[in-house]
């Protein structure tokens, strides 16, 4: 063991850290840098073994492991009577198999100059979905290569990975040194193929050196086995290198507001993490998205009022002036904000079994802000392997690619090469609540600035005004061959005849042409519904009671069209027609069709639909005739809500 390092305390016996454990440890070293990092290599490039070996020359490992590692060093006894660092770590890997599965497992040590948490992602099929979560925070990677097999389809795959995610710093580890006898011209041969292919990708520099995790060379000091090689050993580099919330201090100030501080009357702070620069008592601040500015007063912490603060810290700041701020906003240094807007073009990582749905509403995480985004226009998908784009409409699990995205209101934001903090995001599924997206923004669409929202002088309420009539959407949902159709034409000519002017959407008809190119798969049918919601929409401003009859199997949709709708407006009735009577009756013999296999994608038999919770209005067609529900639907309509029709 090199003298660099210290021995400490270990305080974990498994991988599964909890949270107090790591507050403990992180206490204990606070004076220090931490440095987080990702190893990328599988376990034939001796990646279990590099984190084994980190681990043990920092002593992070209990005596008991260290016993038991030994005894199965010489049981297995491939390797002679050297620890196997491997046994370690994937016997850990194994215990998570049995128990909780967890993505990514966070291993912790400590040198005298620096803490680190190396983050493990294990897995084959899932790599790219663990490694963007294992590397989101990361301040440096390093791709491991087998020394005796050079840069590999998956050494691209990592780095391209690793250099999209925004990671700056890059270690090339040349590894199984010894198995090459300490070959130079071996190492040299590698790093030049992998400079030409990290100049490729856009790396601009990365630091290579020759190890041997098994046997321990330039791992904690340089190796009497590679004389030629001048330049620092693994840890002297891990310990050396420059971090992120150093570098972020160096950019303008940003804060994203976590909450509004206000124990009584007298204080009223905004608390939250400063996601680059410094900020000090008396510097003028804009608060975005609003604009509003004013001055610091003092900067608040636990342990007392401070004189300056920088990227890395959470405080709380208190100002001159009372200002409007709340959760989810920006604190900028006043001279230089960032933009604010609310169409991008981003890189999207996908990250869910279910394929990315274009269109759909889906919930955005990005600094302190929850919004909701659509992506609106998918353009290219990379292929991670060969890194050639292909045209691409949806993304599936581990895809990535480059997608317009909107949001619901405009938003601060910076470019996630400049900030990862205000250009980082995450999708969330809004039924699921899974997380199935991760992005990272490149810029503001420029027609988002300069498109804005024309404010016309007879507005909606004059349009329904002069019909006389309050303007809604009745949403007719539920199988194909339900009644829709049938029951929405039925209620129009009731409604026509008593004076009120309607229109009716149907699927069958918008489908022969506004929605045309649109088919049947998931994606489709969410465009086929969006469009027809901007429709009804246009058509409720324009004061006319609209009736739709689509399937809208989709539940995200459906509550979509009623969030774009005015509170109430939205009148959302349930055609409910058991799955079996509407193929019996097999009106236009596509269920048939269907069963036979020449009609893929049909709702009910190979497409799902997802029955309304809570309709404001549910017509059981088994109960009653078309005539009946169409007179339901009215009465209900006049003695609901306030629509008096
Ligand atoms: S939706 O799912 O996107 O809302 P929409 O209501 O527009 O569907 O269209 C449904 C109509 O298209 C059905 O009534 C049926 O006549 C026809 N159709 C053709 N193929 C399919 C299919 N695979 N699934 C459902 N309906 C289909």
């Amino acid at each position: 063991m090199a003298d660099t390092l210290t021995p400490e305390a270990p305080i974990y016996q498994t991988d599964a850290l909890i949270a107090s454990d790591i507050d403990a440890y992180l206490d204990t070293h606070q004076h220090k840098t931490m440095l987080r990092f990702i190893t990328c290599g599988s376990v034939d490039d001796g990646k279990s073994t590099l984190i084994g070996r980190l681990l043990y020359d920092s002593k992070m490992i209990f005596e008991d492991q260290l016993a038991a590692l030994e005894a199965d060093s010489k049981r297995v006894g491939t390797q002679g009577q050297e620890i196997d660092f491997a046994l370690l770590v994937d016997g850990l890997a194994a215990e998570r198999e049995q128990g909780i599965t967890i993505d990514v497992a966070y291993r912790f040590f400590a040198t005298e100059k620096r803490k680190f948490i190396v983050a493990d992602t294990p897995g084959h099929e899932q790599y790219t979905r663990n490694m963007v979560t294992g590397a989101s925070t990361a301040d440096l990677a390093v791709i491991l290569i087998d020394a005796r097999k050079g840069v590999l389809v998956q050494t691209r795959r990592h780095s391209y990975l690793a250099h999209l995610i925004g990671i700056r710093n890059i270690v090339l580890a040349v590894n199984k040194m010894d198995l090459v006898d300490y070959d130079q011209a071996v190492y040299d041969g590698i790093v030049k193929d992998y400079a030409e292919f990290a100049r490729s990708i856009g790396i601009t520099d990365f630091t290579a050196m020759p190890i041997s995790g098994f046997k321990g060379d330039n791992i904690t000091g340089s190796s009497a086995n590679t004389p030629w090689y001048k330049g620092p050993s693994l840890i002297e580099h891990l310990e050396t290198v420059e971090v992120d919330t150093e570098r972020l201090s160096a950019r303008p100030f940003r804060m994203g507001v976590q909450w509004v501080n206000r124990p009584n009357l007298d204080f009223r702070g905004f608390s939250g993490l400063i996601g680059s620069g410094v900020i000090r008592p008396g510097d003028a601040v804009r608060v975005l998205p609003s604009g509003k500015t004013s001055t610091v007063k003092s900067i608040v912490t636990y342990d007392g009022d401070l004189e300056q603060a920088v990227a890395g810290q959470s405080v709380t700041l208190t100002m001159a002036d009372e200002i409007d701020c709340s959760r989810g906003d920006v604190i900028t240094i006043a001279d230089a904000p960032t933009e604010v807007a609310d169409q991008f073009e981003s890189t999207i990582v996908w990250m869910d079994e279910a394929e990315m749905l274009p269109g759909r509403p889906y919930l955005m995480k990005i600094g302190t802000s929850t919004v909701t985004a659509t992506i609106t226009e998918p353009k290219y998908e990379v292929c991670v392997n060969t890194l050639v784009h292909q045209a691409a409409k949806t993304l599936a699990l581990n895809g990535i690619g480059v997608c317009n995205i909107s949001t619901d209101r405009a938003i601060p934001f910076e470019a996630y090469a400049d900030n990862p903090d205000l250009g980082g995001f995450i999708l969330i599924d809004r039924m699921t609540n899974r997380t199935v997206a991760a992005g990272m923004i490149h810029f503001a669409l420029r027609r988002s600035q300069n498109i804005h929202w024309q404010a016309t002088d007879i507005t909606r309420e004059h349009h329904a005004a002069m019909k006389n009539q309050t303007a809604c959407v009745l949403w007719l949902t539920g199988l194909s061959g339900a009644g829709k159709s049938t029951i929405a034409n039925i209620v129009e000519k009731k409604l026509a005849a008593s004076g009120r002017h309607t229109f009716l959407l149907d699927g069958d008809n918008v489908r022969h042409g506004l929605n045309k190119d649109l088919g049947f798969t998931d994606a489709d049918r969410v465009e086929n519904i969006r469009r027809v919601g901007e429709v009804a929409k246009l058509m409720t401003d324009a004061g006319l009671i609209v009736i739709t009859a689509f399937i809208s199997p989709f539940r995200a949709e459906r509550e979509m069209v009623r969030s774009m709708m005015q509170p109430g407006e939205f009148i959302e009735v349930h055609i409910d027609t058991p799955l079996a009577e509407a193929e019996k009756r097999d009106v236009k013999g596509l269920y048939k069709k269907a069963r036979s296999g020449q009609l893929k994608n049909f709702t009910g038999i190979d497409s799902p639909y997802e029955a309304p919770e809570n309709p404001e209005i549910r017509i059981d067609t088994a109960a009653m005739s078309a005539e009946d529900a169409a007179d339901a639907i009215i009465a209900q309509l006049n003695a609901g809500w306030a629509y008096t029709i």
